[in-house]
């Protein structure tokens, strides 16, 4: 099976990289690997890397947020965040159009935050909520496509933000089995809320 995955270098995903890579054969894009996902140049080098590859799954993972009082962050980093989280996912969506086929599971990685409030986390929250009527729509139109929500996870994202230490968290594990689960076809649900 070929696996596309967005953003693999760092926790959630470096993770589930180093699980898939030994089962998938996988390809990673990062700006590790020379692929900025926020610069319009780097689609078409995609499409040259990928070339005529059918995928089986791609996760659409890659992610910015930047976090505190509205008017305190930049728009150039608000820009940033809209064109990595949502806008980057079309564009790749786009470009590999034709690498999709009647197979193909797309799975885009989305967060609570899509659907609960979250302070000082406006853009961020925007971008995820956006994200999740993308995958709806997409949905209707080509069936094998679903979003994955997990709560917080042991990263370091939030590590300046005031987060309540109550809060109910994901395990790296559920992520796993979650993915594995739909690659395997034993999940049906479009939206998995962990
Ligand atoms: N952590 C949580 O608590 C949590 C909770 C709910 C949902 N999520 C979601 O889970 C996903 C992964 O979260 P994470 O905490 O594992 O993220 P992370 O550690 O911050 O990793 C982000 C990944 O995105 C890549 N990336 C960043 N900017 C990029 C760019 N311009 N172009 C290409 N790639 C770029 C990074 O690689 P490079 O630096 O090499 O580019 C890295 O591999 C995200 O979609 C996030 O919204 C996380």
């Amino acid at each position: 099976m070929n696996i596309l995955l967005t953003g693999h270098t760092r926790w959630i995903w470096k993770y589930l990289f180093d699980r898939l890579k030994h089962q998938y054969n996988i390809v990673g894009l990062s700006r590790q690997n020379g692929f900025d996902l926020t610069k319009k140049s780097t689609f078409d080098k995609i499409l040259s890397f990928v070339w005529a590859k059918k995928f089986d799954g791609i996760i659409l993972n890659a992610w910015v947020g930047y976090f505190w009082k509205f008017e305190s962050i930049e728009l150039e980093k608000y820009e940033e965040i809209i064109n990595l989280n949502l806008l980057a996912n079309i564009r790749i969506l786009k470009v590999l159009q034709f690498n999709i086929y009647s197979k193909t599971k797309i799975i885009f990685i989305g967060s609570i935050i899509g659907k609960k409030f979250l302070k000082y986390g406006a853009v961020y929250q925007a971008s995820k909520f956006g994200l999740r009527w993308l995958a709806w729509w997409l949905k209707a139109e080509w069936k094998k496509v679903f979003i994955v929500n997990p709560k917080i996870v042991d990263t370091d994202f939030h590590w300046d933000l005031q987060i309540n230490p109550n809060w109910a968290k994901t395990s790296l594990d559920d992520i796993w089995n979650t993915i594995e689960n739909i690659l395997l076809w034993k999940e049906k649900r479009f939206e998995i809320d962990l």
